[in-house]
């Protein structure tokens, strides 16, 4: 084989291996099901139990993260008015739940990572699906469905290597991204996928696309409460993180001029009850067109907007949504990435 049709070949079969997936290499447990396969599919039954709860119990000793990719139409989260009592935006008829995360509403190509640690004695990881009572064919909630490909990541003993034979679970327009990646290393096949630690999201791949929660095409709400982190794949060559923000709604009331919805009226430096803090963090980065510099990015300042972050060690942006509601500004971010 020549070395184009070999990294041809090494893609097609990573896509074999995602199509494995979702057909006889994985495991397909009912709701209340237990298994240990190592690549797990999920789907809603065709009645849906109130609450379908899937244990997943460790692969092997080496099993650290299980990598959750997933689409699923849920109950919108509930937003906060005069009847429910609520500050914030939150996930209370049917949500999707693990270790304490909570999400709901509309996904599509979404994912997240759980630590998973079986040489720290964890057995097992339980993933929930709750739902509302849709009692006369359910008010306005809609029919629930979810499709989740679960994958039990190993890491070598004792390093997160991130490289090698990509074989998992992949989004079905990252072949290119495939090609790329393909660092056959003896021995090891899941480092390439492996996030550090702590990261909720991590794109492994060069160039790609995130979505914050429930953003739904633009018609969605985040939750609120949520701080978390986004992190990319740094090589030796990586200098720089560019994002470029397709849509960007996160919060604020101040109506203020697009360029000063940064840093401090972001996260002011005292804390106040009422002041909005949704934001992106980005370290050190420039705002490309403009050459304006920030950290915390809110309301509406990097729509359309090409950022760049240049800072180094780990590649990570974080999210962060407070407890506070501002109606109709709470939609999310859309974002397509490329590692420079
Ligand atoms: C898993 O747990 C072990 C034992 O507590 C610890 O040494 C190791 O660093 C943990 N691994 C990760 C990836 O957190
Ligand atoms: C990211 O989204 C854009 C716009 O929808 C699309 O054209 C592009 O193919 C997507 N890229 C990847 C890697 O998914």
């Amino acid at each position: 084989m020549s070395n184009n049709s070999c990294l041809l070949y090494l893609a097609l079969t990573a896509f074999a291996a995602h199509f494995a997936t979702t057909t006889a290499a994985a495991a397909k447990p009912n709701c209340g099901g237990s298994t240990s396969s190592k690549y797990i599919e999920l789907l809603q039954p065709t009645n849906p139990p109130r609450e379908c709860i899937y244990h997943i119990n460790a692969y092997s000793s080496n099993v650290c993260q299980l990598r959750i990719d997933f689409a699923m139409t849920l109950a919108q989260p509930t937003v906060p008015d005069e009847q429910n009592g609520l500050w914030y935006v939150q996930c209370v008829k049917d949500y999707f739940a693990v270790n304490g995360l909570k999400l709901c509403g509309t996904e599509i190509a979404q994912h997240i990572y759980v630590p998973f640690n079986r040489t720290a004695g964890v057995k097992n990881v339980d993933l929930s699906i709750v739902l509302a009572v849709r009692a006369g064919g359910g008010g306005n909630l809609p029919t629930p469905s979810w499709k989740m490909a679960v994958t039990q990541l190993e890491c070598p003993s004792g390093a997160a290597i991130r490289s090698g034979l990509a074989t998992l679970a992949v989004e079905n327009e990252q072949m290119e991204a495939i090609e790329r990646a393909v660092q056959p290393r003896a021995g090891i096949k899941d480092g390439f996928f492996v996030a550090p630690p702590d990261c909720l999201q991590y794109f492994p791949y060069a160039t790609g696309n995130i979505t914050s929660f429930n953003f739904n095409g633009g018609a969605g709400v985040y939750p609120g409460n949520m701080n978390y982190a986004i992190c990319f794949r740094r090589q030796q060559s990586t200098q720089s993180l560019e994002l470029n923000a397709r849509y960007f709604g996160l919060g604020t009331g101040y109506q203020r001029q697009k360029f000063q919805e940064l840093d401090n009226y972001c996260r002011p430096q005292l804390a106040a009850a009422g002041v909005s803090e949704d934001y992106l963090m980005v370290p050190q980065a420039t705002i490309v067109d403009s050459n304006i510099r920030a950290t915390y990015f809110c309301g509406d300042s990097i729509q359309g907007d090409i950022v760049t972050s240049t800072n180094p060690g780990p590649l990570a942006i974080t999210f962060n949504s407070d407890g506070n509601y501002k109606a109709g500004q709470e939609v999310g971010f859309s974002l397509s990435y490329r590692v420079l």
